[in-house]
């Protein structure tokens, strides 16, 4: 019998359905994180719901995605939602990504490989 994974992070239901084009927030109880899922072209991507602008920390699931590119809605930070990555500032730190899947007909998170942020029993 295969070890039960510890690196899931969330699993969610055949009930939460995310549209394409669209950004969901979740928030982890364990770890004190709040996680944004997108879909976008029928993929999921999942990333730190919380923009690392030194202004403010505000929730880009309230921003604007284009394309695979979510653009904070405070200081117009914009993000690679694949990667992390910063396109435009005012922020200047990466999101950490995270690995997205449907399982049975539900989504489920997992801790990206690298990830130093999550406790060492989640990755
Ligand atoms: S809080 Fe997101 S750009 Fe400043």
């Amino acid at each position: 019998m295969a070890a039960p994974a510890t690196d899931i992070l969330l699993q969610v239901g055949p009930e939460v359905a995310i549209p394409n084009a669209f950004v969901v927030p979740f928030y982890l109880e364990d770890s004190k994180r709040r996680i944004a899922i997108a879909r976008v072209d029928a993929r999921l991507y999942a990333f730190d719901d919380l923009c690392t602008c030194a202004h403010q920390a505000c929730p880009l699931s309230g921003g604007q995605i284009t394309g695979k590119v979510i653009m904070c809605q405070c200081h117009g930070s914009r993000f690679d939602i694949t990667t992390g990555a910063v396109i435009d500032g005012p922020a200047t730190r990466p999101l950490n990504v995270y690995k997205a899947q449907e399982v049975e007909g539900g989504i489920q998170i997992r801790a990206a490989d690298g990830d130093h942020s999550l406790p060492q029993s989640l990755v």
